[in-house]
């Protein structure tokens, strides 16, 4: 039996809740028929991400040659020491300081973008507001120049939503890689206020930045886009927790860490090899074989939270998995929560009558394993 198919893409809940009521660890195929064993429960993720012994390493030469190099060495692909390397590294630019500075721009580009909504009769509350949000702050943060955002925004576009098949991918992939040597040449000869330059201190201008650069694009753009439209779309859905939260919007952090864990933006981890014979819980995983961790089904896991698949702001228990756990543990948190505040605090302060214009049932979720998001999310800004 299929288990990602289109019913699953449209709800994935009830395959996992079957799945996680089970056991801990499934062996499953994917859409395309490669098979892989998917975690399902909290303890059993935990263990998985932080077993030293689960590589990240993937193969690499199917791709394009321009690309193997700079995917190769990027972060999330590394197994210590080399990751412990290059992580110190680039936490020592990527700080909470360089996060927080990055606040009022966040904010100068949350309200531009809602402008832009507010003369539409029922915007798409993804493609004209939560998509390119993040992509304007991951702008900012590497510092690519405004002139230079049209096309970069459109060979990231594909990139993300691998949109144009894989020849189409591969395209906007190397120029995209092309993009950035180019970028940080000009960053090398006159450094700027931005992370590249900052980077560009720590790391050679090779392979490792154009990795890292790319990753930062790629693993900041849509998750934070999703948890920005599944917020939106939960709260629709617990209009309670709706009117909890305009009586107190100090709950803003709350609903951002309950969007994380009930529908997590990146569905799954990435995939880890087993170097050795793993067991997990009752099985066994031999060596070589793929596992991933569905974060969506640990973060509802009922053994790790009461009443797990309710939105509930007064949980006060953060102890979902929706970055991930152990030495990968996504560098990005901060800033996608910093920006996930502004963008819902100022969203919803702005259009407190904000709801979904068509019923819940109509909206389409992207297809795939590892995102959890809407392709769109038409609303209707005003009560009139
Ligand atoms: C890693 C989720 C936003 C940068 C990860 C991982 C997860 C995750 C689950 C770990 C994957 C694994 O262990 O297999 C998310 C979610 C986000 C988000 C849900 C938004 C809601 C961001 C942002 C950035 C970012 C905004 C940067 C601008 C990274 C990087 C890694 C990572 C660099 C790799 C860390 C490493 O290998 O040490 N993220 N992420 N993420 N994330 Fe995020």
């Amino acid at each position: 039996m299929a288990l990602f198919d289109d019913a699953y893409t449209a709800d994935p809940h009830p395959v996992l809740a079957r799945l996680r009521g089970s056991g801990p660890v499934h062996r499953v195929r994917s859409a395309a028929g490669i098979p892989f064993w998917l975690v399902t429960r909290w303890d059993e993720a935990r263990q998985v991400l932080t077993d030293a012994s689960l590589s990240k390493r993937q193969p690499v030469d199917q791709l394009p040659a321009p690309l193997r190099a700079a995917l190769a060495t990027q972060m999330l692909l590394r197994d210590p020491p080399d990751h412990t390397r290059l992580r110190r590294l680039v936490s020592a630019a990527f700080t909470g300081r360089r996060v927080q500075a990055l606040e009022p721009e966040i904010v100068r580009i949350t309200d531009r973008l809602l402008d832009g909504l507010a003369t539409e009769a029922e915007p798409d509350l993804i493609g004209r507001f939560a998509v390119p949000l993040p992509f304007a702050v991951i702008c900012e943060l590497l510092g690519v120049p405004e002139e230079d955002r049209g096309p970069f925004r459109a060979w990231s576009d594909v990139i993300i939503t691998g949109g144009s098949g894989p020849a189409g991918m591969a395209e906007a992939m190397a120029e995209i890689v092309a993009y950035f040597r180019d970028l940080i040449a000009r960053k090398a000869a006159r450094p700027a206020e931005d992370l590249l330059s900052a980077l560009l201190d720590v790391l050679d201008d090779g392979d490792d930045l154009v990795g890292m650069a790319l990753l930062l694009l790629v693993a900041g753009h849509e998750t934070t886009a999703n948890l920005i439209g599944n917020a939106v779309y939960l709260l629709s859905r617990w209009p309670d927790q709706r009117d909890r939260l305009r009586d107190d919007p100090d709950l803003l952090p709350a609903l951002v860490e309950e969007v994380l864990r009930l529908a997590s933006p990146a569905a799954t981890s990435t995939y880890r090899v087993t170097t050795r014979p793993t067991t997990i819980g009752a099985t066994t995983i031999p060596a070589g074989e793929q596992v991933l961790v569905s974060l969506l089904a640990v973060n509802r896991d009922p053994e790790r939270f009461a009443a797990a698949d309710t939105l509930d702001l007064e949980r006060g228990d953060a102890g979902h998995l929706a970055f991930g756990h152990g030495v990968h543990f996504c560098l990005g948190a901060p800033l996608a929560r910093l920006e996930a505040r502004v963008a819902l605090g100022r969203l919803l302060g702005r259009f407190p009558d904000l709801r979904p214009a068509v019923p819940a049932e109509d909206l389409r979720w992207r297809s795939g394993l590892l995102m959890h998001g809407l392709e769109a999310l038409p609303v209707r800004l005003t009560g009139a």
